[in-house]
């Protein structure tokens, strides 16, 4: 006898594509050969509705995923592994110096960021070559370069899994925070991101005394290397497309591509600590380096520096290890790398040991950055 749900399973298939036994190797950067017991992909919102439909029915797990580019999987998925792919890209309004712009979440992270930059909109170009979707972007609040996506969305369209309600979310209500969101804490799989909508200058304007604003005053270049990378490319104004340019140049060479080798960026956060642990790490270790948080001498905030977990991981010896096909990447130690093999496992495993002999030496416990699914 035919069990209910697989008849489900069976109406649901005629409904969407519904592939089954589907390899995940593709479908995450990190490559581990795993497999999703179904796989679909939904490319518009009606087609999320219907997901949603059968999934109260058919009560198997659901991982909604985009490019994941930000995924750890440590064994196959036994539920419906739904890929998001919706696309199009409208504007909302404008006035003289802005652009408000809704992207669907299936579209391309760095081809949305492209669009902008040929618009001459400003705001995106520090993010560019981030590997993902745009529907992810406001999830851990992506960051790069000195700019976090939060300082440019506006709102973010969500529907709730268990209601089938679309909701908008402003930016204050998304609580943004370093690597961090709303999405990734209360309402984590509790709501899928259908489309986000960006406030964006115009940079190509003409200002007031008649002269063409390029938009320089708007340009972020005071993260580390960008100023000098544009000054290799012999850059004197810069331009949006520029900095594109440069950060582009600065990713292809600093991160692993993981077309090449599989990783997922940076796997852990950078720590942010209190003054007074700062005070005491700086007596043992004063060429730690340090990014001052919170302004003046605000001795009580348990947020007052961000210290390097790159440089946490290579004070314990970690760059460039290597166990089997799992490793810490020899140019970028917060990057947890798979030569070909590695199991989900064992780079979490890897993790786990980096944690330890980081708290061991500077009583720091580091934070994941990955989504671990398993
Ligand atoms: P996925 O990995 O597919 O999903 C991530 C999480 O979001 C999962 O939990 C998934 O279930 C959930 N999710 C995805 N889409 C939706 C949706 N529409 N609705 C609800 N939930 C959803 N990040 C940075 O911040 N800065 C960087 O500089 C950076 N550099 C990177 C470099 C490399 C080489 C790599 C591989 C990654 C890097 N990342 C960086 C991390 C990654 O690119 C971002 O986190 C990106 O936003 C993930 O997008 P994605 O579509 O691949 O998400
Ligand atoms: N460092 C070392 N050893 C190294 C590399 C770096 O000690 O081998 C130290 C240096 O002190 C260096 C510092 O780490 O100045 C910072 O390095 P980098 O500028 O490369 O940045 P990061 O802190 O390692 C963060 C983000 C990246 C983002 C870059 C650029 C996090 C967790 N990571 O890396 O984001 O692209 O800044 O803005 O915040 C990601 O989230 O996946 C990601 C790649």
């Amino acid at each position: 006898m035919i069990s209910r749900s697989f008849e489900l399973i069976l109406t649901f298939r005629n409904a969407m594509h519904l592939d089954q036994k589907v390899s995940l190797k593709a479908l995450h950067t990190f490559g581990m050969e795993v497999e999703a017991r179904y796989f679909v992909e939904a490319k518009t919102h009606s087609e999320v509705l219907t997901l949603l439909n059968y999934r109260h029915m058919i009560h198997m797990p659901i991982l909604f995923l985009g490019c994941g580019s930000n995924v750890l999987f440590t064994r196959n998925f036994g539920g419906i592994v739904i890929r998001i792919n919706s696309k199009g890209i409208v504007i909302r309004d404008e006035d003289e110096n802005h652009v408000h712009v809704t992207a669907e979440a299936g579209e391309n992270w760095d081809e949305f960021v492209q669009h902008c930059v040929d618009r001459e909109w400003s705001g995106l170009e520090n993010l560019s070559l981030i590997p993902g979707t745009v529907g992810a972007s406001p999830i851990q609040n992506i960051g790069a370069y000195g700019v976090e996506v939060k300082d440019t969305i506006e709102s973010v369209q969500v529907i709730e899994i268990d209601s089938g309600k679309q909701k908008r979310f402003t930016n204050a209500e998304c609580q943004f925070g370093y690597r961090d969101s709303i999405f990734k804490r209360a309402l984590k799989g509790k709501v899928i991101i259908l489309n986000v909508t960006f406030r964006l200058n115009k940079t190509g304007v003409t200002g007031l005394q008649g002269d063409r604003v390029m938009g320089n005053s708007l340009l972020k270049l005071d993260y580390g290397d960008l100023r000098p990378e544009l000054g290799r490319m012999g850059v004197i104004e810069p331009t949006i497309s520029d900095v594109r340019a440069a950060v582009c140049s600065i990713r292809r060479r600093k991160l692993p591509d993981p077309a090449e080798i599989g990783n997922a960026g940076s796997f852990f956060k950078n720590p942010v600590i209190s003054k007074k642990l700062l005070d005491s790490l700086q007596t043992g270790f004063p060429e730690m380096p340090v990014y001052l948080q919170s302004p003046g001498d605000d001795a009580v905030s348990e947020t007052f520096a961000k210290i390097p977990a790159a440089w946490l991981i290579e004070q314990c010896g970690w760059k460039g290890y290597r166990s089997g096909d799992a490793g810490v990447h020899p140019n970028q130690p917060l990057v947890l790398v798979n030569y070909g093999n590695a199991t989900g496992p064992q780079i979490l495993g890897l993790a786990n040991h980096i944690i330890s002999s980081v708290e061991q030496k500077f009583g720091i416990r580091l934070e994941t950055e990955v989504n671990v699914i398993g």
